[in-house]
């Protein structure tokens, strides 16, 4: 069934939250939490979004997947640096967002946020926001950058937004799952704020330290290069042993496969981490 993030976040476990290209991933995504028997969270990404040309398509999809599954499941816009691509969502009816202005300075992303709140409360949508920017969205393994928890503090009080993605020592579209945590960090910002906080970059996260890290204090977990790197293996590996396929059906599926399984697998490893 249909629910929210803040909805999933308030039952007080870790929330699996996995990004979505194509309906592939929705459908293997949501296959994988009603094996695991747990709740999950659909994400498109506003670079998805670009790649499609639109919003609507994917969200429908997502959305439709979401209402008919056995489990809840959110729709969530990740990484919105457009406004506009906000209020889209918001008139499709996806129930949360990511406004990402953490390129922005410090002043600046606080007021484009707190007028996205703003908008975004107003109408029953919650609001995840991103401060002290977690590298590699542009190609570069960036793993240095820390959040302050000062003013971390500050940035909630005054955005008013529902989770906060922090930077913790992980990076984007990591390709190896050996980021090094600041778990001391994490523990220290769970302390300090009222909200649930978001990992960005978990691909680069291995079993064990996803599970440390929901302890310290991690509540949405962002995966998406993990699972296309199980899409595009299986994928590759079907097209490898039978080269004259010209059906996409045949080489999509096992890529949905292994992605169903991995997220089977990782939404009951996080569900019984905290
Ligand atoms: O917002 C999405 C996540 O941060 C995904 O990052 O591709 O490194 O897992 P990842
Ligand atoms: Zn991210």
């Amino acid at each position: 069934m249909l629910t929210g993030t803040g909805e999933i976040a308030a039952e007080g476990g870790a929330v699996p939250a996995f990004n979505v290209i194509q309906l592939e991933h929705v459908t293997a995504v949501v296959e994988g939490a009603e094996r695991a028997g747990r709740p999950v969270v659909l994400q498109i990404s506003e670079n998805a979004v670009k790649y499609h040309g639109a919003l609507a398509p994917l969200a429908g999809a997502a959305l439709a997947a979401a209402r008919a599954a056995d489990v809840p499941v959110s729709v969530h816009l990740d990484h919105a640096t457009d406004e506009a691509l906000v209020e889209e969502a918001v008139e499709l009816g996806v129930p949360s967002v990511m406004f990402d202005a953490s390129k922005l300075d410090y002043e600046a992303n606080v007021a484009a946020t707190a007028e996205v709140v703003r908008r975004c409360h107003a109408r029953g949508v919650w609001v995840e926001a991103e401060l002290g920017e977690v590298g590699g969205k542009d190609g570069v393994h960036a793993p240095g950058a820390r959040t302050d928890p000062a003013e971390a503090v500050a940035f909630v009080r005054d955005t008013g937004v529902d989770a906060l993605a922090v930077a913790v020592g992980t990076s984007h579209a990591m390709r190896t799952r050996d980021a090094a945590l600041d778990l001391a960090l994490i523990a220290e910002l769970r302390a300090a704020l009222g909200v649930p906080l978001v990992l960005h970059g978990s691909s680069g996260v291995a079993d064990e330290d996803l599970v440390a890290a929901v302890r310290a204090g991690m509540t949405k977990i962002n995966m998406a290069t993990h699972l296309n790197v199980r899409f595009t293996g299986a994928v590759r590996a079907y097209l490898a042993a039978h080269p004259d396929t010209v059906d996409p059906r045949r080489y999509l599926a096992p890529g949905r496969e292994a992605v169903a399984d991995e997220v089977a697998r990782l939404v009951a490893l996080l569900g019984g981490a905290r």
